[in-house]
């Protein structure tokens, strides 16, 4: 069988994080693309020499040039700069709707049947961006955010209980902001509801700690913003699509009668397999639920009405 070809935009940290995970997992050959020459190549050479001492098998390319992302499978957009202290991801948007239109517009040149996986923040202006300049079908199309928010929402659940992350489940709607809606309701542990296990209470700090989670990781860094766990939930939704496990993970999906949106990327359950979303799930949500999403969707579509006036013509 051939393998999948998933290429990386943006050999910072998160890029080069998503091509280390990416290559462990053997999910195929790897381009890792950026500006700034030399980086991307000694990167990705340097993991290729990691590949004999970790057993793994993948072509790993670094490049300056798209010619050589031809024909992916997979993109995987982390282009952009990242918050310091002090700014919110939405601080971020000017400088970042004109790189990340910028790169999907040639990344798509070479690849146009690839799934593109935004990273980027602010996430939901550009998952936006990204449709729009690539005018890829919508399921082609997925965010990274809400994988992330529930990988530390379900890690601080299992530290808080003492028991394995593994089998804490949870899920999470809206956008990727601080008013992101985690669902204790629908949060297990091996099938028994949080509610069972943690006070209501510190289930709330929880929830403000994973709100606030990415935050959290700035204001430690100093000099950038979090990357292992952005790129692990980055690769675990490629995992999900190139080997078409059909996982049901929270992503930032096009929905229209969904949730009653209206035409928005926000962050909603999804099944991931080879066509990219194959489908959003829609929960019923109570009163309260449904105020908090509205509230988060209101948000989104600030975000992207801003990201309008930044837009290539
Ligand atoms: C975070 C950034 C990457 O949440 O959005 O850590």
């Amino acid at each position: 069988m051939k393998r999948a070809k998933i290429t990386i935009i943006g050999a910072g940290n998160v890029g080069a994080t998503c091509a280390h995970w990416a290559a462990t997992k053997e999910l195929g050959d790897i381009v890792l693309l950026d500006i700034v020459e030399g980086m991307p190549q000694g990167k990705a050479l340097d993991l290729f020499e990691a590949s004999p001492v970790e057993g793994f098998d993948a072509n790993i390319t670094g490049a300056n040039d798209y010619a050589a992302t031809a024909d992916s499978d997979i993109v995987i957009i982390t282009s952009g700069i990242p918050r310091k202290p002090g700014m919110s991801r939405d601080e971020l948007l000017e400088t970042n709707v004109k790189i990340v239109a910028d790169v999907t517009s040639k990344v798509i040149a070479d690849s146009p049947d690839a799934v593109l996986i935004i990273v980027s923040n602010p996430l939901d202006a550009m998952v936006y961006t990204a449709a729009k300049v690539s005018g890829f079908p919508t399921n082609r199309v997925v965010g990274q955010a809400g994988v992330l928010d529930t990988a530390r929402y379900r890690s601080f659940i299992a530290a808080e209980i003492g028991c394995s992350v593994e089998d804490v489940h949870a899920m999470l709607l809206g956008g990727h902001g601080d008013d992101m809606v985690p669902l204790p309701r629908y949060t297990c542990v091996s099938g028994i509801p949080v509610s069972q296990l943690i006070a209501p209470g510190k289930l709330d700090e929880i929830v403000t700690r994973t709100r606030n989670g990415g935050a959290e990781i700035v204001n430690l860094l100093k000099t950038g913003s979090a990357y292992y766990a952005p790129s692990a939930a980055s690769v675990s939704m490629a995992e999900s699509i190139i080997r078409d496990k059909k996982r049901v993970m929270p992503c930032a999906a096009y929905c229209d009668s969904e949730y009653k949106i209206g035409g928005y990327f926000v962050g909603v359950p999804c099944v991931l397999g080879t066509g990219g979303v194959e489908k959003v799930i829609e929960v019923e949500l109570d009163a309260r639920e449904k105020a908090m999403l509205s509230t988060s969707v209101e948000h989104v579509k600030e975000l992207c009405a801003a990201t309008e006036k930044y837009l290539p013509k």
